[in-house]
């Protein structure tokens, strides 16, 4: 199967130079600018494709990989031209395959095909791809032939509901983009502690990775210790007198989530106390 590209950029690049390193035929990309379709295609050792309707005759299946917010409008110009029996896909969280209206009467199939990774960069995510996990959704017909494609190609994966969507891209945010937030939120508590940037990160990194992998290896009710865990209301409520609004909030929340793992963990302690004072900085 041909696979061709609409947006030369990061997923555009990375998911061709993964697909062409497993023997997949790449037809080439079309992009917004010449310039990034170029590049692409000499990373990938395909072909640069000056429009649309040369790029979806060459290729059997086109992914779009543009910015979420120009798939519906690049897929009602695809739509226009000749796409019958073509795979039609896009690598968005958040959105499904719903997207791509009317695919059926025109006789295409659609799919969203997302990576659960962070894709920063053009020439160097790719070599990240063979560790994510993929989802897929999309045209029942040719689910089955799409996912094998896929897994031959090297890829992980699993099936996604479409109505899942946007809870699913939440939780990804939560657990990536969210975790950076917090860490900084951190980082600002202990530089009014008297940490500069120099130790900050020899401060944070052997707590951060630690338990982050005891996380993914035992759960989070082995992870879990700390004052909550312990049921230590003295030094919770410490805590919350000294933190500004905005760190309190984020403590007191995440706090609640780790009271609700402590109480499976330990069922014979009383947390009453701790949640009543949770509750009340609400
Ligand atoms: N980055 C991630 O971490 C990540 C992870 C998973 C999924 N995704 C999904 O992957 C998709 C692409 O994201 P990305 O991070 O690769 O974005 P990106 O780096 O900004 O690349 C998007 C590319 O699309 C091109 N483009 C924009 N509008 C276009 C149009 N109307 N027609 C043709 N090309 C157009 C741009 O081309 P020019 O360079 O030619 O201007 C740009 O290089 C999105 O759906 C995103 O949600 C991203």
């Amino acid at each position: 199967m041909k696979v061709g590209f609409v947006g030369a950029g990061k997923v555009g690049f990375s998911l061709g130079k993964f697909l062409s390193d497993a023997h997949v035929n790449i037809s080439g990309y079309y992009s917004r600018s010449l310039h990034s379709a170029k590049e692409a295609a000499i990373f990938t050792n395909s072909k640069v494709f000056n429009d649309l309707s040369t790029l979806i005759y060459e290729s059997d299946a086109v992914f779009l990989t543009v910015p979420d917010d120009a798939i519906a409008p690049v897929w009602e110009s695809m739509k226009k031209l000749p796409i019958s029996e073509k795979m039609i896909c896009h690598c968005s969280g958040s959105l499904s395959s719903r997207i791509f209206s009317d695919i059926e009467k025109l006789g295409a199939y659609g799919f969203s095909i997302h990576p659960l990774l962070a894709v920063s960069d053009r020439y160097v995510s790719y070599q990240n791809f063979s560790n994510a996990l993929f989802t897929i959704e999309g045209s029942a017909e040719k689910l089955d032939f799409m996912r094998s494609f896929l897994v031959q190609a090297g890829i992980n994966l699993t099936v996604i509901n479409a109505d899942a969507k946007v809870r699913y891209h939440a939780s990804a945010v939560i657990a990536s983009n969210l975790v950076v937030a917090l860490i900084k939120t951190a980082e600002d508590e202990l530089i009014k502690c008297g940490f500069t940037e120099d130790n900050l990160q020899k401060a944070l990194a052997p707590l951060i990775t630690l338990n982050v992998s005891k996380v993914l290896s035992m759960g989070p009710e082995k992870a879990l210790t700390g004052p909550i865990e312990r049921c230590d209301l003295g030094t919770v409520q410490k805590h919350l007198d000294i933190l500004d609004e905005s760190s309190k909030e984020i403590y007191t929340s995440l706090s609640k989530k780790a009271l609700e793992i402590a109480k499976k963990k330990h069922t014979e302690y009383d947390y009453s106390k701790i949640e009543k004072l949770l509750s009340e900085r609400e």
